[in-house]
């Protein structure tokens, strides 16, 4: 009986809003997170060990692009958000979203260190009646097998005194229609009373909550969306290299396909991929099968596909800088984007950064303009974002455009730069200029094919 209560009672607080929410993390999952808690009218307590995340978020200032300072001003206040670096602060909190970091290490095997000082630090204040939701996105059993354990240490025993979910975070940094709060958002308990009161707290903040059986189960559905992305632009970059060879245009052929209204999903090539979850969710599933003695082979060969994208711009950029007689190391090369993707501000495992490497250790003198990353230090190098003056573009051997920022002006790049490495198709459609396209869509393209005497048809494809 014991245990209805005690879910029974948080549930009842969760729905009357008399519960104190707190978030572990304040970065791109868990300030939007917390914002909206408080935007449903719940007080919360942001936790994160930055100084400076902590009085950024208290002074209004938001160091996220999707929560613009005003809405996090409107939500900031004794009876809204209020962030903390004080971790026995967790104590008051009645429920904690953990949204903390999950890294790869030097070996490529996930690095769950960051959650389990978050569980820790929970676990030094855990009291009767408090519910706690994992959300970073980890190997199936982490909150089971790593998290619990250490809750536990506390004397307190699941689905009693306390409740534990799993919910896995799917933002979506930039995308203007999807956020938060409307993007279902699937949550696994422990136990089913530890569902229950999970469920209670997403269901007054997010429009649709989808419940699964187990915190494994959620945890492998989050490792599922981000592997079927991993595979799914694996095979349109593989798609870009064969129709590169073959002299087609792989984008009009990717949008030709997208015609079909059935058992087709538009995925689209690029330089490589980027960001906190793509490149490095599958190495956590790969990592736990292979503890399991399975190989993923699958999920293994398209991250070995979008690892050797950057070499393949490179050469790209080589092959266009010999036609102008000119190598890679004698050339001053203007990199375009060097955010993992268009309009943010997120260069964590760019590709971008992958090709200016390739490009330095060739002896290329590298620049770079990106509206959304004024600086930009890498390998113990660090560069700043030059203004895109046409004195900029002209004195470029190559621009090459890593990220398809919706701010460029791309027909002024393709006319004052002497040649133009397009990795995102952003030059779709203009005329003029030596352009090289990643499958098969640039004017280099369509010239050499000519050359080479293919068929007509096989020449107008392109571009
Ligand atoms: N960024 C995304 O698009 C995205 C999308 C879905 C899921 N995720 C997952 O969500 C998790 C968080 O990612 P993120 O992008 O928000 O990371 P982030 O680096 O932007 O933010 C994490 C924050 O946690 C803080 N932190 C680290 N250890 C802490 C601790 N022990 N106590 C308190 N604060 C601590 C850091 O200072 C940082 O501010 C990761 O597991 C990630 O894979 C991220």
């Amino acid at each position: 009986m014991k245990v209805r209560v005690e879910v029974d009672g948080l549930v009842d607080r969760i729905r009357t809003k008399d519960v104190i929410a707190g978030v572990v993390g304040l970065g791109y999952v868990g300030l939007p997170l917390a914002c909206e808690l408080a935007a449903a009218g719940y007080r919360v307590l942001g936790f994160d060990i930055s100084e400076e995340t902590v009085s950024g978020v208290n002074r209004g200032e938001s160091h996220i692009r999707d929560v613009p300072s005003s809405t996090l001003a409107s939500v900031l206040g004794p009876e809204g958000l209020e962030a903390t670096s004080d971790m026995s602060r967790l104590v008051e909190c009645d429920t904690i979203s953990i949204c903390v970091p999950t890294p790869l290490g030097k070996t490529r095997d996930p690095d769950v260190s960051y959650v389990a000082a978050a569980a820790s630090a929970v676990a030094q204040v855990l009291r009767p009646g408090q519910l706690i939701v994992l959300e970073s996105t980890t190997y199936p059993g982490t909150t089971r097998d790593l998290v619990l354990p250490i809750l536990e240490e506390s004397g307190l025993e699941v689905g009693r005194d306390f409740f534990l979910c799993f919910s896995p975070e799917r933002v979506d940094p930039g995308n203007p229609t999807w956020t938060t709060k409307n993007t279902p958002k699937v949550i696994g308990g422990i136990t089913p009373s530890c569902l229950e009161a999970g469920e209670a707290l997403y269901g007054e903040v997010i429009e649709r909550v989808v419940p699964v059986s187990s915190t494994e189960a959620a945890e492998l559905t989050k490792l599922l969306e981000n592997t079927f992305r991993s595979i799914n632009i694996a095979l349109v970059n593989e798609m870009a290299q064969v129709a590169d060879r073959l002299g087609v245009d792989v984008w009009e052929v990717i949008d030709a396909a997208a015609t079909k209204p059935f058992g087709f999903m538009k995925f689209v090539p690029g330089p490589g991929i980027g960001g906190h979850c793509i490149p490095l969710d599958p190495h956590y599933l790969v990592w736990k099968m292979k503890m399991l003695d399975y190989k993923t082979r699958m999920v293994e060969l398209a991250t070995e596909i979008n690892a050797e994208m950057p070499r393949f711009v490179v050469n790209k950029i080589q092959d266009g800088l010999n036609r102008h007689r000119r190598s890679v190391a004698e050339s001053r090369i203007l990199i375009l984007g060097v955010a993992y993707k268009r309009d943010i501000d997120d260069v964590r495992e760019s590709p971008a950064l992958d090709v200016i490497r390739l490009l330095a250790e060739r002896g290329a003198e590298i620049r770079y303009h990106d509206p959304y990353v004024p600086v930009l230090e890498e390998d113990g190098i660090r560069r700043e974002s030059v203004p895109l003056t046409d004195e900029e573009l002209s004195a470029a051997d190559c621009v090459v455009i890593t990220t398809d920022h919706s701010t460029v002006d791309y027909e002024r790049v393709v006319r004052l730069a002497p040649l133009v490495v397009d990795t995102r198709n952003a030059t779709r459609g203009i005329e003029g200029g030596d352009i090289v396209g990643l499958g098969g869509n640039g004017t280099e393209e369509r010239e050499g094919r000519r050359e080479e005497g293919l068929p007509t048809a096989l020449m107008t494809a392109g571009g």
